[in-house]
């Protein structure tokens, strides 16, 4: 623990109009908070076990800068007692689809291990209802510690959509939830210096569950979409054309496009999160249950569709996924639902092949599924849409393979039957 030099009765330092802060975890979520903290005034430090984390925070610093400024470390010993402490790792399922919180476990140690008498530490990382009041509460609490009187503590979780040009974490409106009053202003103090828009709730509970519903509402929404895209190629109606007649409504309608399934470390995952905790309550969601399967069962799915056209068997067929990360034009396979297309395929005795203008180096997972640079060079007896980057002219891709499959609904069907909705 650092010497702080204040007694524990001794009144607390007031948050200084430009702080310092630590950011545990720079990835996705955790980059762009730093530089928004930077860009803000902040002394931001971020800490990440992983150096080329830090490193990419560093190049991404050096290009906006900012009136603050970021140092990054992967060595606990270098951190500073920050006034504000931002936890952003990772959240993920373990082997047994179970929520997985020792990051955000580890990362609160750290913090307690560093951070002074007064500070703030908030969860941005997505948890469970219970998670900030429970696990990060009991970590702070430590050595005659008392949230709200020693420490502060809030949960903000993320809302970032990678790869939406329309910038960072200032221009999404920010949830916040705290245990405490004295947690809460002391949270929108640094929030409202970050954010343009707080959005400030009764309890961590309601802002774990709000973010936890978005995904939820995401997820049932897709998994609807895409089985009703089957229904509606079978009756012979374009999907899209469908979604964007009934969203001409004003009221009680959201589009959602077919695809794939929905993929990356969120939409699959934060579901599960919510059904946990609400098993252990006595009050899981059937409903949610589904659209969790519906969402895992999708690739092969259109894997199952591909056989079919080819009389129930892809033996030694020659099949291109063109694109294969988890959303367009972000170089992210986590999760990706292309990537369990080329697996079913191969299973099922396919020469599965890929390409991808968005995703540099070929990834360890697709070693042994050949990469072509472009799939008209690929002599394949059929193409199928894994993702669709802005890259890919889809007339091109159209023409690229005699059969082509679209689970987006983006390439419209021929007179002559090749290219097909799945
Ligand atoms: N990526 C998104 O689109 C998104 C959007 C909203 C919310 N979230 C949520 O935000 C959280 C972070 O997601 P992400 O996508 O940024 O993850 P990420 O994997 O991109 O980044 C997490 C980083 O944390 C580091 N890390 C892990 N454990 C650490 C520890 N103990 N100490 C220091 N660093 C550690 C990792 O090395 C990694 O660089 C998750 O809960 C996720 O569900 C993600």
């Amino acid at each position: 623990m650092p010497d702080t030099g204040l007694r524990p009765d001794a009144p607390l330092p007031a948050l200084a109009p430009a702080g310092e802060v630590v950011v545990i975890g720079l990835g996705y979520v955790g980059r762009p908070l730093a530089l928004e903290a930077a860009a803000a005034g902040f002394a931001v430090t971020g800490f990440d076990l992983s150096p080329a984390a830090g490193a990419a925070a560093d190049d991404a610093f050096r290009a906006t800068g900012g009136p603050g400024t970021l140092r990054t470390t992967a060595d606990p010993a270098g951190l500073p007692p920050a006034t504000t402490w931002l936890v952003c790792v990772p959240t993920p399922l373990d082997a047994a689809g179970r929520p997985d919180l020792s990051a955000v476990r580890a990362a609160f140690a750290t913090c307690r291990a560093r951070m002074p008498r007064g500070a703030l530490a908030c969860l941005v990382s997505t948890c469970q209802p219970g998670a900030t009041n429970g696990l990060c509460r009991a970590a702070l609490e430590q050595e005659g510690w008392r949230v709200g009187r020693d420490v502060f503590l809030a949960v903000s979780p993320e809302r970032e959509n990678p790869g939406d040009a329309r910038g960072g974490p200032r221009r999404i409106p920010r949830l916040l939830g705290a245990p405490d009053a004295a947690s809460m202003a002391r949270a929108r103090a640094f929030w409202d210096r970050v954010t343009d828009a707080v959005v400030p709730v009764s309890s961590p509970e309601v802002a774990e569950c709000a973010k936890l519903l978005e995904n939820t509402y995401r997820l049932v929404n897709v998994a609807l979409i895409d089985q009703l895209h089957a229904a509606f190629a079978a009756l012979g109606v374009p999907t899209r054309e469908v979604v964007s007649a009934a969203a001409t409504k004003p009221f009680g309608f959201a589009p959602f496009w077919p695809g794939l399934g929905a993929g990356g470390h969120c939409i699959p995952v934060d579901p599960a999160y919510l059904q946990q905790e609400a098993r252990a309550a006595g009050a899981p969601s059937r409903l949610l249950d589904l659209a969790l399967a519906g969402n895992e069962a999708r690739p092969g799915r259109v894997a199952a569709a591909v056989a079919e056209a080819f009389g129930g068997s892809l033996e030694g067929r020659r099949i291109v996924v063109a694109g294969v990360t988890y959303k367009p034009d972000v170089a992210d396979l986590r999760g990706a639902a292309p990537v369990a297309l080329l697996q079913g395929l191969v299973a099922a005795g396919a020469q599965a092949l890929w390409c991808d203008p968005v995703l540099g180096e070929a990834p360890p997972m697709l070693d042994d599924i050949p990469r072509v640079a472009d799939p008209a060079d690929a002599q394949a007896d059929a193409l199928v849409l894994g993702t669709p980057h802005r890259a890919f002219d889809l007339a091109v891709l159209a023409g690229a393979a005699p059969l082509v499959f679209d689970p987006f609904g983006l390439i419209p069907p021929d007179a002559a039957g090749r290219v097909r909705a799945v």
